[in-house]
């Protein structure tokens, strides 16, 4: 531990599994869960410890030193993570819980601009969080969802997202970035590009892309970017909802109260300020300063060292997999940047539930099941898969784990 603290680059793998005082204590696991969640790094841990330890008051609201101190830190959070996904200004940046809250904020927020038969077209690769707030808001106000389907390999069919934009012309598109189901990359700046050309509102799930692909929001011209701080080495309970000016100044707030107003009468209230009237009450300030340092740990890896170190594991895992007899893979398969983060697969006779149990037993985790992707796994004709994903601390030892793990589930299931 330690190099954290120098300003030297990081490498992915092995070597970077002492920064994490959870492998410190669990040397001989092969997690391979970071797509539901990743390991957190000691510079994130001591950033959230500190700051409640010596940080702690509360922020926009006392006049004295400690709470200036406590929101100027809260602050420089915000910018961090702003620079860190090209956003223009931070203030175009909302510290909200996670993802869920991020798009449940937009569905909500934009309510007032929809009209019955309105059409919002989603994708059959997205997760709940980026289906049901939708469907939620279809029933309240009759707006229409259409999806866009995926091809045989799980790659997003971008014929028929094209033709869906000229037959029915969407308010909203939203669409992730890359599956977390089945780690398809989708082709998200053609899809932004095309859908502000038919002049749709555009958002954009980075849930796994921010982690896996990077972004810059102003050069992919999204309206609209979310993400989890607990998918990039950051805590849970604290994400971002990324918005251009002129979106957020359409947007009603998704919940009202303290900090969000400029001034508040028994006849009603004023609103305040944007990024400020999208955080009502005390926000997740300890967490959005150790997602800051999140940020500033994941800056240390070269971006092309990581990307090589990913796209290698992605290879290799596919083809350690495909190697293994009664093993099924879903997704577009390595190379070309098709697919990123994740390999979902079924092992004949074995569920995948099972399969998590046994593998669990040898020090594997996976994640089994519908990853919260239902319509996903519909489509691709399953309804639960295996899904190993990858962080900058996952090796080609922990797939080599993996592959004894089917072959001892394989046994025992013969
Ligand atoms: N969306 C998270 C996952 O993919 C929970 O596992």
């Amino acid at each position: 531990m330690g190099v954290i603290d120098k300003n030297e680059p990081l490498t992915p793998g092995e070597s970077i599994k002492g920064e994490f005082p959870f492998f410190a204590k669990n040397e001989n696991i092969s997690y391979l869960d970071s797509a539901a969640t990743t390991q957190k790094p000691t510079a994130v841990i001591e950033s959230l410890c500190d700051s409640m330890r010596f940080f702690n008051a509360n922020v926009h609201r006392g006049a004295y030193h400690l709470s200036a101190l406590a929101s100027e830190r809260y602050l420089e959070a915000r910018k961090e993570i702003a620079e860190y996904i090209g956003a223009r200004s931070s203030d175009n940046l909302i510290f909200v819980r996670g993802a869920t809250e991020g798009i449940n904020a937009i569905a909500r927020g934009y309510e007032h601009l929809l009209n019955p038969g309105d059409v919002i077209l989603l994708s059959l690769l997205e997760h709940h969080s980026n289906i049901v707030p939708w469907q939620m808001l279809a029933s309240k106000r009759g707006v229409v969802i259409k999806f866009v389907g995926i091809t045989g390999n799980g790659s997003l069919d971008v014929d028929d997202f094209k033709a869906k934009i000229n037959q029915f012309s969407p308010k909203i598109v939203s669409i992730t970035q890359l599956a977390n189901s089945i780690g398809t990359v989708t082709p998200i700046k053609d899809l932004v590009d095309i859908s502000r050309a038919a002049g749709a509102c555009v958002v954009v799930d980075g849930s796994q892309g921010v982690v896996h692909l990077g972004v810059d929001v102003e050069q992919l011209g999204c309206d609209f970017y979310v993400f989890s701080g607990h998918k990039m080495y950051g805590p849970t309970g604290i994400g971002v909802l990324y918005g251009r000016r002129e979106r957020l100044e359409q947007l009603e707030p998704l919940q009202g109260g303290g900090d969000m107003i400029s001034f508040v009468t028994v006849d009603g209230f004023g609103l305040a300020d944007i990024p400020q009237r999208f955080e009502a009450g005390t926000p997740a300030f300890h967490e959005a300063i150790a997602l800051g340092a999140a940020v500033r740990f994941l800056r240390k890896f070269p971006e092309q060292i990581v990307k090589k170190h990913e796209a290698e594991l992605l290879q290799k895992g596919w083809d350690m997999l495909s190697a293994e007899d009664g093993v099924r893979l879903y997704g577009p398969g390595p190379g070309g940047g098709r697919q990123a983060g994740a390999i979902s697969f079924e092992i004949d006779g074995v569920h995948p539930h099972d399969f998590a149990t046994i593998a669990d037993s040898v020090n594997v985790q996976v994640r089994a099941g519908n990853h919260c992707a239902m319509p996903t796994l519909h489509a691709l004709g399953v309804t639960a898969t295996v899904r190993a994903s990858f962080g900058l601390y996952s090796t080609e030892d922990d797939l080599k784990q993996l592959v004894m793990a089917i072959r001892k589930a394989r046994k025992m299931f013969a």
